[in-house]
């Protein structure tokens, strides 16, 4: 576990988003909890007991890796459901475990049957369909296979879900592809009500897609970004304030990023700072070293660039991003010492550096930036 720096989730602000979500949708709509990429970077077994803090009971993970992550901090009080991949040798462990996973090809399907026939346990399963995104998902052409396997092996199939995903319903460029995914979408339902087949529940929305299509929202909202008080693109946000006569964010951010102060040093005009020339400086400063680099998720592109807190200031970001290590201008702060607390992400006194902030200057999306952030930075509910 490194001790370099620390992450704090704030229980306060999750739960004003779990809140502002929960109206939004309405009672009846199941609210999962998009927990892959280990939470989006703030750690599975931190975030998925703070959400379940807030009533979140319904979890959906990539794979049975993360699965097993919340199985092993919430037991069986809550709903795990994997989207993405399931091992061979792990689809016992699913069926095993009470796990739903999404199948979405024929090879998925032979297997989960016979695994299921073998342990004579019903496997939960979420039949994912091709609607334009090409990525999974069964074709419309195989419908009428999956229906006959379903009918034919209702004693080992509990059919769960019927599901597909959006290929990007945060942006406007992608306004008629999205519409066209929403009415296939519709015709595969007519296809398995001909087939007398109905799932339990219908779920195709993302965070963008809940906001922007509220006929995406179905029976369940798998939403990722906007728990962690984020949203999906700014154009979502925009639309949604103005749509709503709003003029402030209704979400708040649950991260921050904190690191100290290891040494501080003087330097005189001329002298370049760290590994090679692209930083030099023009005037007597100082500089202060913080123990964070690339290898923890404070990405290069940083470099000359980035901003952090000291002292209830703003500092820049000098010289190259190292491995563990990075270099700020301190110039400016009287006190400045070793220990000191840094801010990469968060408040301090009444400045802040957000996400989008950091990521703007890194060009990197929201979602990247947050989930490169290491897995050793320990993680602690405040
Ligand atoms: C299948 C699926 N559903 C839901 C989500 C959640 O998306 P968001 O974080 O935009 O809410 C994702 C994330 O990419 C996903 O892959």
């Amino acid at each position: 576990m490194h001790t370099n720096s620390h992450i704090e989730i704030s229980q306060k602000a999750l739960q004003n988003n779990i809140n502002f979500l929960r109206k939004t949708f309405g009672k009846k709509i199941i609210l999962s909890s998009v927990i892959k990429g280990n939470a989006y970077g703030h750690g599975i077994p931190q975030f998925a007991r703070a959400a379940y803090n807030c009533g979140v009971n319904h979890f959906s993970v990539f794979d049975a890796d993360e699965a097993r992550a919340v199985r092993n901090e919430l037991q069986n009080n809550v709903e795990v459901m994997i989207m993405g991949f399931v091992s061979e040798t792990d689809v016992a462990w699913a069926i095993e475990n009470n796990v739903s996973f999404y199948v979405f090809d024929k090879i998925r399907l032979q297997k989960t049957i016979k695994v299921a026939k073998k342990l004579q346990i019903k496997a939960r399963i979420h039949i994912e369909v091709e609607t334009g995104m090409n990525r999974t998902g069964f074709e419309k052409r195989e419908l009428t296979w999956v229906a006959k396997m379903l009918k034919e092996n209702a004693a080992d199939l509990f059919f769960e879900g019927l599901c597909t995903h959006y290929a990007g319903a945060e942006s406007v460029a992608n306004l008629s592809r999205i519409k066209s995914q929403i009415a296939n979408f519709s015709d595969i339902e007519e296809i398995f009500k001909k087939e007398n087949l109905q799932p339990k529940i219908r779920h195709t929305a993302c965070s963008a897609a809940s906001m922007m299509f509220p006929d995406t929202r179905m029976d369940l909202v798998r939403i990722g970004i906007m728990q962690y008080g984020l949203w999906s693109s700014p154009e979502v946000f925009v639309n949604y304030l103005n749509e709503n006569n709003l003029t402030k964010d209704p979400l708040q951010r649950i991260i921050s990023w904190k690191s100290e102060v290891m040494s501080v040093k003087k330097i005189k005009p001329g002298d370049y700072v760290g590994y090679g020339t692209s930083f030099m400086a023009s005037e007597k400063m100082k500089i202060a070293v913080v123990p964070v680099g690339y290898s923890h998720g404070y990405s290069r592109s940083l470099s000359n660039l980035g901003r952090v807190l000291i002292n209830g200031r703003r500092c820049m970001v000098i010289g190259t991003v190292n491995m563990n290590m990075l270099t700020v201008n301190v110039t400016e702060l009287e006190d400045v010492k070793k220990g000191d607390e840094v801010v990469l992400i968060g408040n301090q006194e009444d400045i802040s550096i957000s996400i989008a902030s950091f990521s703007d200057f890194s060009n990197t999306l929201n979602y990247e930036l947050l989930t490169r952030l290491d897995k050793g930075i320990p993680r602690k509910i405040i």
